[in-house]
């Protein structure tokens, strides 16, 4: 595996690369990457990832500077996986001035569930991947293909609108959710756990596996399930932000006879999980 940390030697190991397949993160790496990675190499003739920590999808109080950096087992891990060239620029590389221009989804997608919770979190998510394709794709003349995790599924559904708006030749594909034995959705953020939170943790996913069998079953008082599955987190101890069903098109309020997706997210201790179900 070749590593850049700069945008111009990127390029330049990509300069060769017809169709590059791209994995973008903030490292700290575990099984559901990985997958990724893999995913990615059946796409293209050079597997690329990055690992940055992007401080524009921080809110002030978050765990920006807290955010591990696992840089050796994260290189182990991605050449174990198939990936040919890792980016890992440094924020001056990145973001040698401040990013003045920045991508804005629309309010309806941007600022629903996670973006309500994270207020500008899709601003920066957006505008980093906007950048992160800039600097990978740029030499590249056929195919582009790059993989995001269905684990983070409002993020999957504005990064694929965002490509559709501004016409980029990128193929967005889509990787399933990995799960631990006990259903947990893997996660960056579920080394914070303390094991007796890492026991617990998997509740959202029944909860939301809860809500996904009440609607096969033909209930359709959307309210109630969701209601019933908020409050079944909080007597557990949990804070839940949302548990909601929605349409998978745009993630707004199911209205009639259509593919739906059980989201939640919610606060165990300290910790911020997200999951979510395709019905
Ligand atoms: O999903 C992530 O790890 C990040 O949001 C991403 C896509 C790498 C952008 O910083």
């Amino acid at each position: 595996m070749q590593i850049a940390h700069t945008i111009a030697e990127l390029r330049h190991l990509l300069r060769h690369s017809l169709h590059p397949a791209f994995v973008p993160t903030m490292g700290n790496l575990h099984d559901g990457h990985m997958a990724l990675v893999r995913q990615a190499s059946a796409l293209g003739d050079v597997t690329v990832a990055s690992i940055f920590v992007n401080r524009l999808q921080f809110l002030p109080h978050e765990d920006f500077d807290t955010y591990p950096r696992t840089w050796e087992s994260d290189c182990a891990k991605l050449a174990a996986a198939g990936c040919d060239v890792l980016f890992a620029p440094n924020e001056k590389e990145l973001y040698p001035e401040p990013q003045l221009y920045k991508v804005h989804p629309p309010a309806e997608l941007g600022d629903i569930l996670e973006g309500h919770f994270r207020p500008g979190f899709f601003v920066g998510v957006s505008t980093v991947v906007m950048k992160l394709f800039a600097c990978v794709f740029s030499e590249a003349q056929g195919r582009r293909a790059a993989v995001f995790g269905k684990k983070d599924y409002q993020q999957l559904m504005v990064i694929r609108h965002m490509v559709q708006q501004f016409a980029l030749p990128i193929e967005i594909v889509a990787g399933e959710t990995q799960r631990a034995p006990d259903g947990l959705a893997l996660s960056s953020r579920n080394g914070y756990l303390s094991d007796t939170e890492r026991a617990e943790a998997v509740q959202l996913s029944l909860a939301l596996k809860a809500m996904a069998a009440a609607l096969k079953t033909g209930d359709k008082d959307i309210a109630a399930i969701e209601t019933q599955a908020t409050a079944m987190l909080s007597r557990r101890g949990w804070t839940p932000d949302y548990l909601t069903v929605r349409r998978r098109s745009d993630l707004q309020a199911p209205v009639g006879e259509e593919p739906l997706v059980v989201l939640g997210a919610a606060r165990l201790g300290n910790t911020r999980l997200i999951d979510n179900i395709e019905v």
